[in-house]
C-alpha cells in the first residue's frame, strides 16, 4: 500500500482514506461518497482493531462480514480495500501507542480506559500505511472525530481530518453496525437516544440555554424505557469537551449520549452551533 500511494502521488493523485472496522452500513457509505467527492483515489481499510477494545467488550463477537463489505464497497466505486491482518498492523514486539492525553480520558474514555490509546494508534498506524492526503470520520463517533482532529493537529501530519453528518434509520436511529445486537423491542427503545436529542433541540429552540435544565428534561424521557441503562447526557464544548453552564452566542457544542439498551452500549450525538447572526444550526 505504501508504495501504491507513493506512484499514486508521483501522478498526482490525491488520495482519500475511510477507515472502518467493517460490517458496513449507508453511515460508512456516506464516507466513502464523501472522499470520493473530494480525492482522486478512495482507500478503504477494514481491521477490527483489537487494542481499542476492552477486556469485557465484544472484540470477538464483533460483527464481521468482509465478502459482503467488499461488494458493498466495490458498488461504490472504491479504488482500493486494505484488509491487514492483526500482525501486519502490529509489528511482533510493537510497544509505540499514541495517546491523546485530556481528551482521551473523558467521558467515553471513562468508561472504556483504554480505547483512545487504541483508536489513535491504529489510526496513525493505518495513516503511515496509506500516506493519504485526506482522512473521513463520522461525527456520529464525536469524541473519537474530535480527538482523531486534535491529534492531526499536534502530529502535524499534514492529512485534511473531514467529519461527516450522521446518518440515521428512516425511524432516527443512529446507523451503527452494533445495532444488530438489538431484539426488537430493544429496537424501538433504542429511539429513545435520538428522540431525547430532539427534545433538546425543541428546548434550545425555544429559547433554553441552561444546560441542567435541558439534560433534565432529556433524561426524563429515559424512565419510561425500561431496557435503557444511562451511562451520561452531557452538553460540552465542541473542542475541549468539558462542560458547558450555559449556552453562549458564537460557540459550539455537542450533546453527547451514551446508554446501554439491554446489554447493547450505543452513542448518539447532536452537534449545536450559536451562529453570531443569531441563527442556530443543529447537525
Ligand atoms: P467503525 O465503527 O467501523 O466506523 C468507521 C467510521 O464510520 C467512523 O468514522 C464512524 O464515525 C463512521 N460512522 C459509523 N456510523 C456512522 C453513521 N451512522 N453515520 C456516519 N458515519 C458513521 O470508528 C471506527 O470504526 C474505529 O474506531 C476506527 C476509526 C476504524 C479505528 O479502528
Amino acid at each position: 500500500m505504501q508504495s501504491i500511494s507513493a506512484s499514486l502521488k508521483k501522478e498526482g493523485k490525491t488520495i482519500g482514506l475511510v477507515p472502518t472496522m467493517g460490517f458496513l452500513h449507508h453511515g460508512h457509505l456516506s464516507l466513502v461518497k464523501e472522499s470520493k467527492s473530494k480525492t482522486d483515489v478512495t482507500v478503504v481499510s477494514i481491521f477490527v482493531n483489537p487494542t481499542q477494545f476492552g477486556p469485557n467488550e465484544d472484540f470477538s463477537a464483533y460483527p464481521r462480514d468482509t465478502e459482503h463489505d467488499c461488494k458493498m464497497l466495490e458498488a461504490e466505486g472504491v479504488d482500493y480495500v486494505i484488509i491487514p491482518s492483526e500482525d501486519s498492523i502490529y509489528t511482533e514486539g510493537a510497544q509505540t501507542y499514541v495517546n491523546v492525553t485530556q481528551l482521551g480520558k473523558k467521558l467515553e474514555g471513562e468508561f472504556r480506559p483504554i480505547h483512545f490509546q487504541g483508536v489513535a494508534t491504529v489510526v496513525t498506524i493505518l495513516f503511515n500505511i496509506v500516506r493519504p492526503d485526506m482522512a473521513f470520520f463520522g461525527q456520529k463517533d464525536a469524541q473519537q472525530a474530535t480527538l482523531l482532529t486534535r491529534m492531526e493537529k499536534d502530529l502535524h501530519l499534514g492529512i485534511s481530518i473531514n467529519i461527516c453528518n450522521i446518518m440515521r434509520e428512516s425511524d432516527g436511529l443512529a446507523m451503527s453496525s452494533r445495532n444488530i445486537y438489538l431484539s426488537e423491542t430493544e429496537r424501538k427503545d433504542a429511539l429513545v437516544l435520538h428522540n431525547s436529542l430532539l427534545k433538546a433541540q425543541e428546548l434550545i429552540m425555544a429559547g433554553t440555554r441552561d444546560t441542567d435544565a435541558i439534560i433534565a428534561a432529556m433524561k426524563g424521557l429515559y424512565g419510561a424505557v425500561k431496557s435503557s441503562n444511562l451511562d451520561y447526557i452531557k452538553l460540552v464544548d465542541d473542542k475541549t469537551l468539558d462542560d458547558a453552564a450555559m449556552l453562549e452566542l458564537g460557540k459550539a457544542y455537542f450533546i453527547l449520549i451514551a446508554c446501554k439498551i439491554g446489554k447493547t452500549r450505543l452513542i448518539d450525538n447532536l452537534h449545536i452551533r450559536f451562529k453570531t447572526d443569531n441563527t442556530i444550526e443543529f447537525k
